[in-house]
């Protein structure tokens, strides 16, 4: 064989580039994330100090850290929006840095200044700017989050905090791309109790609530219904998204925020389109033996879930034990559709925006 006989193989690693354009061509909610991060620290005594726009990478903690022994961590999800004439859109973001030091708050850590938490979003925005992804509805969802990052294994609140916000490219967050999903009711498990931690926006809650989710992939579902912890019988929130139910009469019902789910922001966009739209909105508990006897009856025509990565999610079917129900026709309804499509062109900057919640 000669000294030049080398045959070249192509470079087997995919470039930076082409994970860039193979993220915003088919965006997977959650996978992929963007070049940078915005990096911010907290210290007792000093406060927040060390703000950078740094190439994301991996983090190194002390095994001692805090967090990993006793979960003081919080997080944030909103999305970044490229309108038709190519300008930047954030949507509420006042209402996310508001939402963050209130789950501070009851996690007992350091509360960040609401400016500096909407200065970081629109600072990964800008430096990330090219990872819009392409698709229709797609987005860049923001991910700011904060930990307790001090070295101590004393059982107290941490005296240092990190935080930072990462973005990814994303699309539908259900996969399968259903029309309307199907929800499983746990019964085994909830997610929250009065008094506990359920209204803060904190990993732990999401924790607590992944064996029910396992149980309802498992069984062939999309989501996973959350029943009270007293009594097991009035609706909370689905695994990371809260729900609406729409009745014949020109109502909708979403289960009252009393601490035990999250108050959503989507929740709330929602509750104020439906009032502008003329339908009645009431803030009520709503049993799961009611859902089933409304559904069959006809008095419930619609059922959705809703939040930042979910928008507005048509439910079709829910199972409870062995039996299941339909709701309306098992597809996407009218009301649905239509708040749907109110939010989503505010968002996009295809309507105009009277409640100025488009930054
Ligand atoms: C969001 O909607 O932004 C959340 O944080 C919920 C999670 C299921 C992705």
């Amino acid at each position: 064989m000669s000294a030049n006989a080398f045959s070249r193989l192509p470079h087997p690693r995919p470039t930076a580039e082409d994970v860039r354009a193979a993220a915003i061509a088919d965006p997977v909610f959650g996978r992929i994330f963007t070049d940078h991060m915005v990096s911010i620290r907290y210290t007792e005594g000093k406060g927040w100090h060390d703000a950078q726009v740094m190439p994301r990478g991996p983090l190194t903690l002390d095994p001692a850290t805090a967090v990993l022994h006793y979960a003081q961590e919080i997080f944030e999800g909103l999305k970044a929006y490229r309108l038709d004439d190519g300008a930047m859109a954030l949507f509420r973001v006042e209402a996310n840095a508001a939402r963050f030091n209130a789950s501070a708050r009851r996690m007992a850590m350091a509360e960040l200044p609401e400016e500096l938490f909407i200065a970081a979003v629109k600072e990964i925005v800008a430096a990330d700017a090219d990872w819009f992804p392409q698709v229709d509805g797609g987005a860049l969802y923001l991910r700011p989050f904060m930990y307790a990052s001090e070295v101590f294994l004393g059982v107290k609140p941490a005296a240092e905090y990190h935080f930072l916000v990462i973005a990814s490219p994303v699309g539908n967050y259900f996969k399968s791309g259903a029309p309307a999903i199907s929800l499983w009711v746990s019964d085994d498990y909830t997610r929250a109790a009065p008094g506990g931690t359920g209204a803060a926006k904190c990993g732990g809650n999401y924790a607590a609530s992944l064996i029910a989710q396992q149980e309802a992939i498992a069984k062939g579902h999309d989501q996973v219904v959350f029943l009270d912890a007293a009594e097991h019988r009035w609706i909370e929130e689905l695994g990371g998204m809260n729900m609406f139910f729409v009745f014949d009469d020109g109502s909708i019902v979403t289960p009252p925020l009393t601490g035990t789910i999250l108050p959503g922001i989507t929740r709330d966009a929602i509750m104020t389109l439906a009032r502008d739209e003329g339908l009645t909105v009431r803030e009520e508990r709503y049993a799961i033996d009611q859902w089933q006897a409304d559904a069959e009856s006809g008095r419930l025509t619609e059922s959705f879930a809703c939040g930042t990565a979910a928008v507005v999610t048509p439910v079709g079917k829910v199972t409870r034990h062995d039996a299941s129900f339909t709701i309306g026709a098992g597809g996407p309804g009218q009301v649905t559709a239509k708040l749907k499509n109110r939010l989503v062109d505010i968002q996009r900057g295809r309507a105009a925006d009277p409640y100025g919640w488009v930054t």
